[in-house]
């Protein structure tokens, strides 16, 4: 199937997750770290999460619902489950980010990044980047990096082909050394302008 950038695949909607389904949230993390290559995705580790009570899930899930420090961000299938999720770290200038760096900028980190194994190579994880790179630009949001394990090659392809760029940056965190990959939001817009303009 072809899926153009940043559309939803047909079974598929991308949207914001709602504070009143931490449940979901939930057992969407718990499925993503019990991934194969959990390990190298993440830096929560599964007894951990099973660990954490209600009131840790609720809190998250409002906080990620609501507001420009956070956002979550849901692909929910044909049948309302949810099948993929992005998260968006936003942090202000001078404030240290999830890794402890500081900006002059704001700027925004992608973390949490999950698709269910059947739905990948589909498009959602383009959708779920594209729906939230459009909400960073809402807030003001004019750069959004990530970090990836060395040894993810697929998610490192899969951020690529939604055009990340590797800055070269190795950063050592407790899954072993990291690549940092960035995109300027400010590009992708005026690349959309001249895209427009093209296509006119
Ligand atoms: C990472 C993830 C979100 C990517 O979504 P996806 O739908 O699988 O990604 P895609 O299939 O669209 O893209 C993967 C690309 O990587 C490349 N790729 C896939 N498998 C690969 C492999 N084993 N070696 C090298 N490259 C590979 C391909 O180029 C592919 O692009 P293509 O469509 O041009 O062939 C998903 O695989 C996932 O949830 N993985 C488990 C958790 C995870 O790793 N999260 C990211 C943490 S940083």
């Amino acid at each position: 199937m072809t899926v153009e950038e940043g559309e939803a695949p047909a079974s598929c909607t991308v949207r914001r997750a709602h504070a009143e389904e931490w449940q979901s949230i939930r057992e969407l993390r718990l499925e993503a770290l019990r991934d194969p290559i959990a390990h190298l995705a993440y830096l929560e580790r599964l007894e951990d999460a099973l660990q954490r009570p209600d009131s840790y899930w609720r809190e998250q899930a409002q906080t990620a619902a609501a507001g420009t420090s956070v956002g979550k961000f849901v692909a929910v299938g044909e049948h309302a489950e949810f099948v993929g999720t992005v998260t968006a770290l936003v942090t202000a200038p001078g404030e240290p980010d999830y890794i402890g760096e500081t900006s002059a900028h704001v700027r925004a980190a992608i973390v949490g990044v999950y698709v269910r194994p059947d739905q990948r190579g589909g498009g959602v994880l383009q959708a779920l980047l594209s729906e939230t790179e459009a909400w960073l630009q809402d807030i003001g949001v004019q750069q959004v990096r990530l970090h990836v394990n060395e040894d993810n090659v697929r998610a490192q392809g899969a951020y690529r082909k939604c055009g990340y760029v590797d800055t070269g940056t190795r950063v050592e965190m407790v899954d072993g050394v990291n690549h940092e990959m960035v995109r300027e939001l400010r590009a992708t817009q005026s690349e959309r302008g001249l895209d427009e303009q093209t296509t006119a």
